[in-house]
């Protein structure tokens, strides 16, 4: 079993670009992987406790548990929009997550792995935080934005971290594909060092904190937030579920025969995933077989600034869907982004990636393959006369475009996937203005080769519809539909031969599915 999860949104705001793309890669690659003929389980949610939370509940003048609600919804909905399908939803007021949380601590305790312990230092009143050296600017001192600072003694539980460090460090050394792409792997490492020998903090006292799970045993405390979402990935796929709690049996997700993935933002991998889970796993008595793997992507940026709602530049993923079609947004957050690198928000390039690569060439692959087809042979595909090199070299570009294309996408690199789509239909386009169908049809002679070039265009067009599907499964149904071939849709990725058309198949009714993004200002005007 494929076990694919998400990072869980906080529930503290609304959706932006960066929450839309890292469920559109996850929605990508487990349809990707169901298409590979693999069985898959897609687990997303959102994260609904801490002092973000309440603080911003108590802003708004409404209690945490309606704000959540509130804010909940709108990731609901968004996902049902961008088409986002998961198999598992996870919200941490869910009190089977809450039942697990508690098990989990209760055990930790019991093996000796939690004790209490009395900090003393600076504490920052606005920020609601300790504060360590770390936090002080060049001169040495607390700046501004700390607010009022006062030395603070404070009573918390706390995990013996530092007990497993060597082991994670051995592990990351050991664990080739622990971090996808590798090269965060050093920056995971070279944290490791600094941080090496300190415990995690994982109370919080319930004066100034009471959204949060309580901890068991000891009821004036809440669940420090990282720990309680964390145990997301587990709690929400059966592990140590009550019998009757309705959630994935573990066992069979949690395989070893594949290990999960975790799609995460790289600003959560150091120190919350590689880290503090990591560890957390492996004092739960996790093997490193069993050890999730971290899929680690890139940051949105708009015009080169990080997204931040004070400088009023987040994006709207539901505005911009509305605007430009669900399958555009889905395309362009995954073609214009390497996984794993930043990438640059940037409308016109949607606009520019949508016009090029869907509706100028792979929408002029379709109309040529289907309207003409309809047009000079009824609709009719028939395989025509012997091929001739041109046609054995686009039949052998559709091979190695489907091979580059299974690669890449095996390693989650979906925007070298789609690319290597796209170099097969500009190959489809160029063929088709050398072999000139439309002159082909004067000459009732060629008729033959008329029939064969459609053949090979209709056939390029039912390969990339299949191939498409994880990305544009909307599109992909429309083309399927109109190619007459409903069983497209139902394929694996290892049924994609040459001959998907049979012999004398009949199209049916053409229609563009990838009508051109013409903005207003453009538009003539009407009087
Ligand atoms: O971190 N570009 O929640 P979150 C790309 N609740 N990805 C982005 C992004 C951007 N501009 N901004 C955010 C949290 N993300 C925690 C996670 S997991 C147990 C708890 C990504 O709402 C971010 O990296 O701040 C993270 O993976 C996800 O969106 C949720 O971010
Ligand atoms: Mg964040």
């Amino acid at each position: 079993m494929f076990y694919l999860t998400t990072a869980i949104d906080y529930t503290n705001g609304s959706p932006h670009i960066g929450h839309a793309y890292e469920k559109v890669l996850a929605d990508v690659i487990t349809r990707y992987r169901r298409l590979r003929g693999d069985e898959a389980f897609f687990l997303t949610g959102v994260d609904q406790h801490g002092q973000k939370v309440q603080q911003t509940a108590e802003k708004e003048g409404v209690n945490p548990a309606t704000f959540v609600k509130r804010t909940t919804k709108k990731f609901l909905n968004l996902w049902e929009k961008l088409d986002v399908k998961y198999d598992g939803w996870a919200e941490t007021i869910d009190p089977r997550h809450k039942a697990c949380v508690q098990a989990i601590l209760t055990t930790l305790k019991d093996q000796g792995q939690l004790y209490k312990h009395a900090h003393s230092g600076h504490y920052s009143v606005r920020q609601e935080q300790f504060l360590s050296d770390r936090d002080r600017d060049e001169s040495g001192e607390f700046g501004p934005e700390w607010g009022e600072v006062v030395e603070l003694k404070e009573e918390n539980w706390y995990f013996k971290l530092s007990d497993h460090t060597d082991w994670l460090k051995s592990y990351l050394e050991a664990t080739a594909d622990a971090i996808i792409p590798s090269f965060r792997k050093s920056e995971l490492l070279n944290a490791l060092e600094r941080n090496s020998g300190t415990d995690l903090c994982i109370s919080r006292p319930k004066e100034r904190l009471r959204w949060g799970i309580e901890i068991p045993f000891d009821p004036d405390f809440v669940t420090y937030v990282w720990f309680d979402a964390l145990i997301n990935y587990i709690s929400f796929a059966g592990y140590r579920a009550a019998p009757d709690a309705d959630l994935p049996d573990f066992s069979s997700l949690w395989t070893t025969d594949e290990r999960p993935v975790h799609i995460i933002g790289k600003d959560i991998l150091v120190p919350a995933h590689g880290i503090y889970w990591l560890c957390m796993l492996h004092a739960m008595g996790f093997a490193d077989a069993e050890m999730p793997r971290l899929l680690v992507h890139g940051w949105w940026n708009i015009r080169g600034e990080k997204m931040s709602k004070s400088l009023g530049n987040i994006v709207d993923p539901a505005e911009l869907a509305e605007k430009f079609g669900v399958e555009a947004l889905r395309y362009y957050l995954v073609r214009d982004i390497v996984t794993g690198k930043d990438s640059d928000f940037d409308v016109e390039r949607l606009i520019m990636l949508y016009n090029t690569e869907l509706a100028n060439e792979l929408g002029n692959l379709c109309n040529r393959a289907l309207n003409m087809s309809q047009r000079f042979t009824e609709g009719v595909i028939t395989r025509g006369g012997i091929f001739s090199d041109e046609d054995l070299a686009l039949q052998t570009s559709l091979a190695e475009s489907t091979e580059a294309y299974r690669t890449a996408m095996d390693e989650f690199d979906v925007s070298k996937g789609l690319e290597a789509l796209s170099r097969h239909v500009v190959h489809c386009n160029q063929y088709a203005e050398r072999m000139k169908p439309w002159e082909l049809n004067k000459d009732p002679e060629k008729k033959d080769r008329l029939a064969t070039v459609l053949q090979h265009l209709a056939e390029s067009v039912a390969h990339c519809t299949v191939m498409l599907s994880p990305v544009l499964p909307e599109a992909a149904a429309k083309l399927a539909a109109q190619l007459n071939l409903p069983f497209l849709t139902e394929l694996s990725l290892s049924d994609l031969h040459w001959g998907l058309l049979p012999e004398g198949h009949t199209i049916g009714k053409p229609k563009p599915v990838f009508p051109k993004i013409v903005l207003d200002e453009e538009k003539p005007e009407v009087k």
